[in-house]
């Protein structure tokens, strides 16, 4: 423990890092000269949980040139002790108090701010206690930090997948005429816990019938009927990295404009999917998977981009989309998922997660995305 003398300033010397985090925070030391700053303040979970190991869901964390603090408020102190042990942890009653505290203790002048995270209220108060300081803007640059995932991240990304796979097969049984979207999600919820899931990656998506034709449709009281196609958008975390996976299933048995435009979807994901290696730009994935649904006279239902990297955050760098900018590398994790959704009918959406290699990649979610007719 390194700070405070009760003043709210800080003072003491840092402490030794762990060789991997310590890679990842010199990264971002590597970074300041470029950005004309001394530092920078960040305040998103993710970014200060791979810096600093600390998974608490609030905290804030100065990287200085050659000093890291991590403020946490009294409900986290013996967590981030103990999971951010190469960090300089200090305690706070008030954020902005201690933020300042680290400010004026280090005798910074010109300090970044993550903004993408941080409130204008916040930023407001910070600015008025921290007259003289300069504080820049800083958001694209610091959320790019986590873009390649590490053979660590990649296994616990692997295992998430696979656990939630297990908790939808299993939740399969329980999907016939007359259970509703809700009670489907909360088995699948309860069997993703059950697989030893940190719990879901964002809110379950059931949608069944007309609902599938909403991209990010609410489970609700709708009771699954036969004919119905049946998306299921899911995932769950594990050491803090999500998967991300969407399967459509159809019930009964499927017309053949489901099975057409099922069929186009697939087409769609799997062209992307093959296309993916290192090198290729993310705005012709994209194009590829768009180029195959608009060639099949469907391109006006499809109204998202194909996919979005995946890591400590369920969405994060690179976007797949006709503007994005960024090229594929080794290590990075996306998402690819096309989707029809056809207002009022039904829709179908097909999503995989996968890790690009220099010649392709490998697919880390781990259901089939055959047509299945449960
Ligand atoms: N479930 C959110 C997404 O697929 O992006
Ligand atoms: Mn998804
Ligand atoms: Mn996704």
């Amino acid at each position: 423990m390194n700070w405070t003398d009760g003043s709210g300033s800080y003072k003491k010397e840092r402490v030794h890092e762990s060789p991997r985090l310590g890679d990842r925070t010199r990264r971002v030391r590597s970074m300041l000269p470029g950005f004309d700053v001394e530092g920078i303040l960040l305040f998103g979970e993710a970014n200060i949980r791979y810096l600093t190991g600390f998974a608490g869901s609030d905290g804030t964390l100065f990287v200085g040139r050659e000093r890291s603090v991590l403020l946490v408020d009294g409900r986290y102190i013996t967590q981030a002790k103990e999971e951010a042990a190469d960090c300089d942890v200090v305690e706070f009653t008030d954020r902005a108090e201690g933020v300042v505290g680290v400010i004026s203790g280090l005798g910074l002048k010109r300090v970044g701010i993550e903004s993408s995270v941080i409130t204008l209220d916040s930023y407001l108060t910070l600015q008025d206690r921290t007259a003289g300081v300069s504080l820049k803007p800083l958001s694209g640059e610091i959320e790019r930090i986590r873009i390649i995932k590490d053979t660590g991240e990649a296994a616990l990304l692997r295992e998430a997948a696979g656990m939630a796979a297990r908790a939808l097969a299993g939740t399969l049984e329980h999907i016939e005429p007359g259970i509703t979207e809700r009670d489907a999600a909360a088995i699948l919820e309860m069997k993703m816990r059950q697989a030893g899931g940190e719990g879901p990656s964002f809110e379950t998506i059931v949608a069944s019938g007309s609902n599938s034709a909403l991209p990010h449709a609410t489970p609700g009281a709708r009771e699954i009927q036969d004919g119905d196609f049946v998306t299921i958008d899911y995932g769950t975390v594990c050491g803090g990295y999500h998967s991300d996976e969407t399967c459509t299933f159809a019930v009964g048995g499927v017309t053949e404009r489901q099975a057409a435009v099922y069929a186009v979807v697939k087409g769609a994901h799997d062209k992307a999917i093959d296309a993916v290696k290192a090198g290729v730009s993310c705005k012709d994935i994209d194009a590829i998977a768009r180029t195959h649904i608009d060639d099949a006279g469907y391109g006006a239902y499809f109204s998202h981009g194909t996919g979005h990297g995946v890591g400590l955050a369920v969405h994060e760098p690179p976007r797949l989309s006709g503007r994005a900018e960024d090229f594929l590398e080794k290590g990075m994790v996306i998402t690819v998922e096309p989707g029809i959704y056809i207002p009022g009918l039904w829709g179908v959406r097909i999503e995989d997660t996968v890790m690009v290699e220099k010649d392709g990649c490998e697919v880390l979610t781990k259901m089939s995305k055959d047509l299945r007719i449960l």
